[in-house]
């Protein structure tokens, strides 16, 4: 699974516990909230609902560029977490993280996938909403840096709506 942006090729891989300060620093230049690195080791190492995976630029020095973690609940697959970092940002990589994330999940027999997003996070819904997610439901004042809210988007019929998605 590798496509080029630029000069150098993308590839999503599963992450591995050498991923991890990579993942991390994405994460913290990412969100307000970012997770501390024992949670992704908990993700990684001992969640057994828990997928994580990244976009890897390759090369002469491979360079880790994005992330998602997700967790399958039964037939359910939540979005734990997915960035990618702000050099790398509007080259489709999240796209490619989503899909990956996605169709593993359906394989495994997910029928729908849900997540929450700040209701302020414009660039995030896009994205959501060219998969298809719709918005379900709201968490009132759910983050607690600043008090807004989450709101609770859905995807149904994933297998479907996955092979509707062009590219994915
Ligand atoms: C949201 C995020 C993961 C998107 O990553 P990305 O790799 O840039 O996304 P893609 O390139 O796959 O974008 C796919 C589409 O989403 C929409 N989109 C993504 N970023 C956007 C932005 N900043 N403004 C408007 N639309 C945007 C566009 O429709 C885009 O397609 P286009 O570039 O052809 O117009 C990234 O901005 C990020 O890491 N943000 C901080 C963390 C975060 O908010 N995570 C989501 C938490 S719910």
């Amino acid at each position: 699974m590798t496509e080029h942006a630029g000069d150098s090729t993308i590839r999503i891989r599963r992450m591995a516990a050498e991923d991890l300060v990579q993942v991390v620093e994405i994460d913290q230049v990412s969100f307000s909230m970012p997770w501390p690195v024992r949670s992704f080791r908990f993700q990684l190492e001992e969640n057994p609902a828990a997928a994580l995976w990244v976009a890897e630029e390759t090369g002469p020095a491979p360079k880790v560029v994005g992330a998602i973690v997700t967790w399958l609940l039964v037939d359910e697959v939540h979005i734990a977490t997915i960035s990618v970092h702000p050099d790398h940002r509007r080259k489709g990589i999240a796209t490619r993280l989503l899909c990956a994330a996605l169709q593993e999940n359906a394989r495994l027999g997910a029928v729908e996938a849900t997540l929450e997003v700040r209701e302020r996070n414009q660039a995030a819904q896009k994205l959501y909403n060219r998969f298809g997610f719709r918005q379900v439901g709201r968490r009132k004042h759910y983050y607690e840096d600043n008090g807004e809210d989450a709101l609770i988007l859905t995807m149904y019929n994933l297998q479907d709506t996955l092979q509707e998605l062009e590219g994915c």
